[in-house]
């Protein structure tokens, strides 16, 4: 087990830095441009930023008139750029559009899912079907990558922002029920996939399949119709995506194409979308509060930057984060002195090679004029979130040995949104209360608070031939939905040595959100070692408790009946009719071990559970040392020399007894990287 280390190539050829910088609207500042765009260059030096992304939302700019288009004040931005050492992360402008594109071409606007269609405003607002939409955004894609390709200053494209959404026009429609057709063949295959028998839902015509509607009454309750939607949805932004990407591909065959992503943004499936990105990027904004709660939210960060990472086992982009507060949460706290180094180095951390801000500087109007920047309106160097910016540029100008370094794991964490799409779509147990997303985060935090490197992946990499194979513990909480080859995968991992941790509500349904016969944890059943006969769901305020270990942990929300088969029984609940019942097993199989947690617990339980774990498999740490509750370590490597960032998301001080070596003294929301040979195996 455990795989090769790999030292990957600087994202932007030819620049062995970690990148810093973020999104630069000069098209803003046109009527000023003299005086601003040169102070611009000065400050951005100033703040050791050495990339800037522009052209995100330039369409306007850029062709004031269909066909007729203004490249001059991009090329003097590209030159100054270039001047002063500055690589341009270049967008290509469909995130928005000019409005008379929409006025002339209404089929370019969005519908929604209860059939109304958008006006123009906004932005991420354009059907991804619209021949007019793509064939005007191939043209300015072409323009830009004919003028762009060869400037000096091009390092990265970066394709729309945030794509997301969904259409359901007519064009939409019709190329659904293409998709469909293709997928399933004939109507009586889809009709058995989808279960359509329910509720007379059979479907005779193929013109007959629509969308799933929000409108009361539309189609709702097909399940299968919605998962494929969403698959659809998908595959829609990833057509788009290729089709923005071909004249660039074509033209600068060298230079990365990428989309910045958002986290865990429910519409679209990331693990697909990712494998035709060349480097993947995200936008993070943790919410931090200056408290202790900032543990958790420094875990909920962690977690989307190794699943981003993980997307592609390779370093990413954080291309937008906040150097201070943001201007759409209810309450725009300030970060607290210390927390925007904490932020950037904490995404190095887990496997960024940048350091990205929304936004170089603030606009004078819209929306986001609130929004944090590194250059406020004030105007000048002399702010206290500058002073933080030109820090973090100057702690990540000493750090050229850590870009392109590896983060290698044992664990895996399971994240995977199709399941996620079938578990927001259940109707029993707990209706809008799974709790999916943040049960993932609970389990994959026992892993972050030892300083565990953890991958996040999902089942197609799950399903992926010898895929499992870098891994010594694999952990999928509520893995409700078994793809295909998934539960196959997992016994082989088990049998060939490998520990398996699965939870309640596991293997119920299969990729149409079928239900499995024959007993739950269906495919899983033998590799669990369980029968899970029934599951009970538990109202707010009512408890039971898992024993195990001598200790009554809070057991809560959903509490699976268990007959232990196989499996040795290792904890069972404290109260109820099921008392004395299984409520943790462990199935020995072949070299492996498979545990099977059949409640919701809260930290106490997984902390304790995974620490065991742990220290009993063996799995990499990246100290050996004890790290005090809310201090934790990664590691990047090139395979001779570890780079460990130690981080205290505490806002009090604290100290890490690294032995012989002495104490680690570490300031409230403080990082300190620490080199080593890397133990060689
Ligand atoms: C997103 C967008 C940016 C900006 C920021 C504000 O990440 O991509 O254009 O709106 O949010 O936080
Ligand atoms: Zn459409």
């Amino acid at each position: 087990m455990t795989r090769k280390i790999v030292r990957h190539a600087p994202i932007v050829k030819g620049v062995p830095h970690l990148l810093h910088g973020g999104d630069y609207n000069p098209d803003q500042w046109l009527k000023s441009k003299e005086a601003t765009w040169k102070e611009d260059m000065r400050l951005a030096r100033l703040a050791g930023i050495n990339t800037l992304s522009v052209g995100i939302f330039a369409w306007a700019a850029l062709e004031p008139e269909e066909g007729r288009y203004e490249f001059g004040w991009l090329d003097e931005i590209m030159d100054l750029m270039a001047e002063n050492g500055i690589s341009a992360v270049l967008a290509t402008p469909s995130g928005a559009r000019p409005g008379w594109m929409s006025h002339r071409y209404p089929e370019v606007l969005r519908v929604n899912g209860d059939r109304s269609k958008n006006r123009h405003g906004g932005r991420h607002n354009h059907c991804l079907t619209s021949p007019v939409y793509r064939e005007k955004t191939l043209a300015i894609n072409t323009a830009l990558a004919e003028r762009y390709g060869k400037h000096p200053a091009l390092g990265v494209w970066h394709l729309s922002n945030e794509y997301g959404g969904e259409c359901h026009c007519d064009l939409c429609q019709e190329r659904f029920r293409a998709f469909l057709q293709d997928k399933y063949g004939s109507l009586d295959e889809l009709n058995e996939a989808w279960w359509t028998a329910f509720w007379a839902k059979t479907y005779s015509d193929w013109s007959h399949i629509e969308s799933p509607s929000t409108h009361w009454r539309g189609e709702q309750d097909i399940h299968g119709l919605h998962l494929d939607w969403m698959r659809f949805t998908t595959e829609q932004f990833v057509d788009f995506y290729l089709h923005e990407a071909a004249p660039l591909k074509a033209i600068t065959p060298d230079v990365p194409c990428t989309t910045n992503l958002m986290g865990t943004y429910p519409g679209i499936d990331y693990f697909r979308l990712a494998q035709v990105l060349d480097v993947v990027s995200w936008d993070s904004y943790p919410q931090w509060s200056g408290t202790e709660r900032d543990v958790r939210t420094g875990a909920e960060a962690a977690f989307h930057h190794d699943l981003t990472r993980s997307l592609k086992g390779k370093p990413f982009m954080l291309m937008e984060s906040s150097p201070s507060a943001t201007n759409w949460r209810p309450v725009a706290k300030l970060h607290r002195p210390g927390v925007h180094l904490l932020q950037s180095l904490q995404a190095v951390a887990h496997g960024s090679d940048t350091v990205q801000y929304f936004q170089f500087r603030k606009g004078r109007g819209g929306s986001e004029k609130f929004h944090g920047a590194v250059v406020d309106h004030e105007g000048t160097e002399n702010t206290r979130v500058f002073r933080d910016v030109a820090e973090v540029g100057a702690r990540l100008a000493e750090l050229d040995a850590v870009v392109g370094t590896d983060t290698p794991a044992e664990v895996a964490v399971v994240f995977d949104w199709h399941n996620r799409w079938a578990l927001d779509d259940m109707k029993g147990m707990l209706q809008q209360k799974t709790g999916y997303h943040r049960t993932v985060v609970d389990h994959y935090k026992a892993f972050w608070e030892q300083g565990v490197p953890t991958d996040v992946i999902d089942s197609s990499l799950i399903a992926e031939p010898g895929y499992l194979d870098r891994y010594k513990v694999l952990v999928a909480p509520m893995l409700h939905m078994l793809r295909p080859g998934v539960a196959e995968a997992v016994d082989a991992f088990v049998r060939r040595g490998g520990t398996f941790v699965a939870s309640y509500a596991t293997g119920y349904v299969d990729e149409n959100d079928r239900t499995f016969l024959g007993g739950f944890p269906g495919p899983l059943r033998d590799t669990l070692g369980v029968w899970c006969e029934e599951i009970d769901a538990l109202y707010e305020d009512d408890r039971n408790a898992l024993e195990w270990d001598g200790r009554s942990y809070e057991a809560f929300d959903l509490c699976e009946l268990v007959h232990a088969e196989t499996a040795e029984v290792l904890g069972t609940y404290g109260a109820d009719f099921y008392a004395g019942s299984p409520a943790l097993t462990v199935n020995a199989r072949g070299e492996g071990q498979a545990y099977f947690i059949a409640t919701r617990t809260g930290e106490d339980f997984l902390d304790d559970f995974y620490r065991g774990l742990v220290a009993s498999t063996g799995v990499e740490r990246a100290l050996a040392a004890d790290l005090p509750a809310g201090v934790t370590a990664q590691v990047r490597t090139d395979g001779q020399t570890d780079h460990v960032f130690v981080q205290n998301l505490n806002p009090t001080a604290a100290a890490v007894d690294l032995g012989a070596e002495g104490i680690l003294e570490l300031a409230p929301f403080s990082t300190a990287i620490l080199d080593r040979p890397r133990p060689q195996v």
